[in-house]
């Protein structure tokens, strides 16, 4: 019998706006209705791509390091993790994902769009996330969220102009692939959100059973 491919769901947005917040709770709702279910994050995922996390939230680096770690970490990730999941039917809910890399190493570190691009289709020509929440968050209410809540990582305490060219290259993702991801205002509340995510969910888990 062919299994059918798992869809890939990622989710992405500014620090701060809500996403770790979803992760568990969408993976339990999918598990609900039955879906097998892996929950995953980037960069990590993996115990190298985890180590690589540490030096990258970390460590100054030069910015093509940067987006090269963010790359070896998700190929690592991809390769002995997403992938496998994903062809035995198990769907993968990734806590950020390449959109990252274009709104941070390309707009935020203003590396620019086309070396992402070259090494997107260095790692993964052939594959997309089937959807892409996109947690969308003022500057001012972002802050808020994260001060109190842990110490503030290497991107965290960037300044303003690097969240506003950050979040900018999400709007445009966003804008350039309408389909395929759902922008949800994060400054709603946890419940508001949960319920427009759960239709999404349950929608996404009706087309994959007739496709
Ligand atoms: N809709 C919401 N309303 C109020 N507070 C929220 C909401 N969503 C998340 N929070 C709170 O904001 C803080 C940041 O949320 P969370 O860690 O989920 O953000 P994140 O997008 O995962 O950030 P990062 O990119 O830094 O990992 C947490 O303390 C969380 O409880
Ligand atoms: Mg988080």
């Amino acid at each position: 019998m062919k299994t059918t491919r798992g869809r890939f769901l990622t989710l992405e947005g500014v620090d701060g706006a809500g996403k770790s917040t979803h992760l568990e709770w969408a993976a339990e709702h999918l598990r609900q209705l039955g879906i097998p279910v892996l929950l995953t994050r980037e960069p990590g995922g993996t115990p190298l791509g985890e180590r690589l996390r540490e030096i990258l939230l970390s460590t100054p680096m030069a910015l093509e390091t940067e987006a090269l770690l963010m790359f070896a970490a998700r190929c690592e990730h991809l390769r002995t993790t997403i992938e496998p999941a994903l062809a035995q039917g198990t769907w993968v809910v990734c806590d950020r994902f390449t959109d990252a890399s274009f709104a941070y190493q390309g707009a935020g570190r203003e590396l620019g769009t086309a070396r992402i691009k070259a090494l997107q289709q260095w790692v993964h020509p052939n594959l997309q996330p089937d959807r892409t929440w996109l947690f969308d968050l003022d500057l001012g209410t972002a802050r808020q969220r994260m001060t109190g809540s842990r110490d503030l990582d290497r991107f965290e305490r960037e300044d303003a102009a690097f969240f506003t060219r950050t979040r900018g290259a999400y709007h445009q993702l966003a804008q350039n692939e309408p389909s395929r991801f759902l922008v949800i205002d994060a400054s709603q509340s946890i419940e508001a959100i949960r319920d427009e995510l759960g239709v999404d969910l349950d929608r996404l888990a009706r087309s994959s059973s007739i496709s």
